[in-house]
């Protein structure tokens, strides 16, 4: 493959401004997930670790194999909302090795609310286990909650996709051979008591782990009888007398350890097997990618600039470079992975949708792996494009990527506005990661043209009755809109409400990636099947 000749200058006064610009962003990033990292209140901290209990990413770093990377998702799940009172939504899920194999792992942190859930709790739990069911890995729970954060029921309980749905997972992933171990390290009351009752094994921690339906309030409250907790649902208990637990833990690293033991058990399943080639680190410096990263989304980045950071070797075998230039396509190598890559390079207009479309379905067919590289303001509007039917050839594109079952990943570097996301593989199109920059941005359109569409619609509405529209009002209306779409639109609402799997520094996009296609091919791709493309 060739190598890509990037044409930008790094001394240049523009590029060095914009580093700088970009370190800002990045450090406040930095800063806010420090800040959710650490949010657990120090007193809830303390009492945890006074208990002898290690906190939910020490358990995690125990459980996964040494010196191996953990690709924590949704870090900042909840950011801004309950007063930041559940710091990473109270639990942490993600990807990591154990025993060599690519695992889930979903971690209660029993610092935030006793590991309670609200929305956003139940939303990445359910999220994990869909991650799990995909790429059918091995999942393990690490349970210390107290279910339900009770305030919060109505939103929570009942729903498809609510807390009834972690049990209706576990069920399916069983059914699907994909082995569930839990490691019951603290409370695991009510329906929570249903995940390690449907684990393939179970571990308890003595002294700390319980398992009941009801605890000892409830039943004191609807039979009198009065029991403590351990008696009604601990280590001793459950191993010795009502079997529901496997293994009798002394302490958190015990525990892990059983774990671990029992990964050694698990069968190894045919993976899908890709020509892989020896990893190259890419020739331009991805850190160059902070002087490139667009931050003023009006300015158009060239595409192939950010692929020449990120792919091994800066090496891209680019498909159709001389058509449609608004979108590239291309195949190249990440960390020794082969990759299709279909990246924004401007508007979405009928001839891009077609090569979009077209790359598609050779990755399909190649069965490639595809990487999105979303910086989209939308298809292309007006009279003349209406009359060409590029809503007809956009819905080729929709159709190929909706239907491409090779594993798709989409990471947003700059604008995902419109059918554009629809098209590049937003979050509706199940690419089984999705990430953000935190430059990253996302509505259904900008908020300038928001604004426009809003004052014209309310000028016509006055008009049909005889009226205008004040000055001062198109103002106000316009300074609103442009308010709420630059707060609605920032990558820290979209991470907040789970529409990704977190946001990424740009030089970690090749780790993740690289991450996100290994962990895809434990479940061997699926043959993809397409319907009517209308021509
Ligand atoms: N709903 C709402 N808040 C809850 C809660 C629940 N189910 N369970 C615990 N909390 C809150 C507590 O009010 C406390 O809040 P604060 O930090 O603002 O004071 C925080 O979580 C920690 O609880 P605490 O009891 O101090 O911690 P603990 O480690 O000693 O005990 C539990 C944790 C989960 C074992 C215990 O709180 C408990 O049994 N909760 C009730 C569990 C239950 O019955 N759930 C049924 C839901 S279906």
């Amino acid at each position: 493959m060739y190598r890509i000749e990037s044409k930008v200058d790094t001394k240049a006064a523009e590029f060095i401004q914009h580093q700088k610009e970009f370190k800002e962003i990045l450090k406040e990033f930095r800063e806010k997930q420090s800040s959710v990292i650490n949010g657990s209140s120090p007193r809830a901290v303390e009492k945890h670790k006074k208990r002898g209990k290690l906190l939910a990413r020490e358990r995690i770093n125990l459980l996964i194999d040494p010196n191996t990377p953990f690709l924590e998702l949704s870090t900042m799940a909840a950011y801004d909302r309950y007063d930041n009172q559940f710091p990473s939504a109270g639990i942490i899920t993600g990807i990591g090795v154990v025993q060599g194999k690519e695992t889930l792992i979903i971690a209660n942190d029993a610092t935030v609310k006793g590991g309670t859930y609200v929305k956003e709790t139940i939303k990445k739990h359910v999220r994990a286990q869909e991650i799990a069911m995909e790429n059918h890995l091995p999942c393990v729970y690490m349970v210390d909650s107290g279910g339900v954060f009770l305030p919060e029921q109505s939103n929570v309980f009942p729903d498809r996709f609510d807390f009834g749905r972690f049990f209706y997972n576990q069920a399916r992933m069983s059914a699907a051979g994909i082995p569930q171990i839990a490691i019951v390290m603290g409370s695991c009351t009510a329906g929570g008591a249903y995940v390690p009752a449907m684990s393939d094994e179970t571990i308890i921690v003595k002294d700390q782990g319980t398992i009941f339906i009801g605890g000892p309030p409830l039943v004191k409250a609807a039979t009198g009888e009065e029991v403590s907790a351990e008696e009604l649902g601990g280590a001793d208990v459950h191993t010795s007398i009502s079997g529901v637990a496997d293994h009798y833990a002394n302490d958190d690293r015990h525990a892990l350890q059983i774990c671990r033991n029992i990964f050694q058990t698990l069968e190894l399943k045919p993976k899908q097997q890709l020509q892989l080639s020896e990893i190259e680190e890419p020739f331009y410096d991805p850190e160059e990618l902070y002087g490139i990263a667009p931050i003023d989304l009006k300015q158009a980045v060239d595409a192939r600039e950010i692929i020449a950071r990120i792919v091994d070797g800066s090496r891209f075998q680019e498909f159709k470079a001389r058509y449609a230039p608004t979108v590239i396509t291309g195949f190249a190598n990440i960390m020794g992975y082969p990759v299709g890559i279909i990246a924004s390079n401007g508007v979405l207009f009928s001839e891009t949708s077609l090569k979009g479309a077209h790359f598609v379905e050779l990755c399909s067919k190649r069965n490639i792996p595809i990487l999105f590289l979303q910086n989209i303001t939308g298809f292309i509007v007006g009279k003349e494009y209406e009359r060409k039917g590029i809503a007809r050839d956009g819905a080729k594109f929709v159709h190929a990527v909706a239907n491409a079952n090779v594993p798709k990943i989409t990471v947003v570097f700059g604008g995902s506005f419109g059918a554009g996301n629809y098209a590049m593989a937003g979050r509706a199109y199940d690419p089984r990661l999705l990430f953000m920059w935190p430059n990253a941005k996302i509505s259904v359109m900008g908020g300038e043209q928001a604004a426009g569409v809003l004052i014209q619609v309310k000028q016509d509405q006055l008009a049909a009755r005889g009226k205008t529209m004040a000055k001062e009002d198109i103002e106000k209306l316009r300074k609103d809109i442009l308010e709420k779409y630059e707060y609605e639109g920032s990558a820290y609402y979209s991470t907040s409400r789970l529409w990704d799997d977190g946001i990424i520094d740009p030089m970690d996009t090749r780790k993740a990636v690289a991450m996100g296609i290994a962990m895809s091919l434990n479940k061997p791709f699926d043959e993809t099947k397409y319907g009517i493309f209308r021509m």
